[in-house]
């Protein structure tokens, strides 16, 4: 039987916060649903954090309101920093949330004001709420392998924090580099020990691709038992509170290359580009980062058997 991963699209949320140009409700809608349709069912769709901290995300209640008119919005996941985030998403009736915390204690006081034991009780907190809600509940570790502020990060140093977010009920734990600087080595080293206690379907793993080794991370994660990849459209992202930080690990990379491994991603890869250089035009001719989608574009005339 053919390999399978899943890819979870974050470029809604962690594309478009770190962009100057904010995207109108409308245009984040029709990116929404052309993800959708090209085959990607998990997104991130926007974030309920301090609307003049990301403006923006300040767009989510509404968002919501109209993906839920449509067939994909009521999947969309939106992120959660505390209860005030909690109560807003209750209120908007999200189903699916993303709560957050860090490894270093300088980046997730930058990001949310809050130590990382304070988080993860306040996190315990949200997780309880969201479960009596029906609310399914994902959670990030940022910071795993390098902090902006403090350097690098240890494996066991890291483990613990992941440790402790696996204890609580979230379907999943995204494993982050925050500002891409892992390596292989480095990604062993956390990842090996974490699926000796859990379910590899409970580990997802999100790279930025600071120093393309983005892909290379995500292949070592692969040949470890990861099957879940969070990546972005285009390549955007980065953390506006993770200074260096750039894109994340491009949507268009990771199914192109895991295409012509012959695992099955369930993403159209060719919906996918046409779906980027839309957004490109959205963001009034915004150059994507994607390597696949740079050769896709060259290639799109030909029919290329690499582009399809
Ligand atoms: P705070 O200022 O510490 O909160 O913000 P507070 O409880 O002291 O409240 C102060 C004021 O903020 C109050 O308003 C609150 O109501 C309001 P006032 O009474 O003064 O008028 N407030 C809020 N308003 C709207 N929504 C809320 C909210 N909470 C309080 N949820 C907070 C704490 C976490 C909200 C803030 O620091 C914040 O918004 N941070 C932004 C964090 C963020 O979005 N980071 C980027 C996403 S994480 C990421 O990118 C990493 C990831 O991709 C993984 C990886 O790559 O590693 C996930
Ligand atoms: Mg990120």
């Amino acid at each position: 039987m053919k390999e399978k991963i899943e890819v979870f699209e974050v470029g809604p949320r962690d594309g478009l916060q770190n962009e100057r140009l904010i995207l109108s409700t409308s245009d984040k809608v029709a990116l929404i649903e052309e993800l959708a349709a090209a085959g990607l069912n998990k997104i991130e769709a926007g974030a309920f954090v301090r609307p003049d901290r990301v403006p923006q995300m300040a767009d989510s209640e509404q968002l919501h309101l109209e993906l839920k008119k449509r067939s994909f919005g009521k999947d969309a996941y939106f992120l959660v920093p505390n209860l005030k985030g909690l109560e807003r998403a209750m209120s908007a009736g999200i189903s699916h949330i993303a709560v957050f915390t860090a490894v270093s204690e300088s980046f997730n006081r930058k990001n949310i004001g809050m130590t990382v034991q304070e988080s993860l009780a306040l996190i315990r907190q949200i997780v309880d709420t969201a479960a009596q809600e029906g609310i399914r509940v994902r959670g990030y570790v940022s910071t795993v392998f390098g902090c902006p502020f403090e350097g690098r990060v240890s494996a066991n140093k890291a483990i613990p924090v992941i440790e402790q977010l696996l204890s609580l009920e979230l379907e999943q734990v995204s494993i982050g580099d925050t500002i891409g600087v892992a390596s292989a080595k480095g990604v062993e080293e956390v990842i090996r020990p974490v699926l000796t206690s859990s379910d590899a379907s409970r580990i997802a793993v999100h790279f930025h691709d600071t120093r393309g080794t983005a892909l290379a991370n995500a292949l070592r994660s692969f040949e470890l038992g990861v099957r879940t990849f969070d990546s972005s459209i285009g390549g955007l992202g980065g953390c506006p509170f993770a200074p260096g930080a750039s894109g994340n690990l491009a949507t268009e990379d990771l199914v192109y290359f895991f295409k012509e491994m012959d695992v099955e991603t369930g993403v159209d890869y060719r919906a996918l580009c046409e779906t980027s250089l839309k957004l490109a035009d959205r963001m009034k001719g915004r150059i994507l980062s994607s390597r696949a989608l740079q050769a896709y574009l060259a290639n799109c005339q030909k029919n290329s058997v690499w582009d399809s």
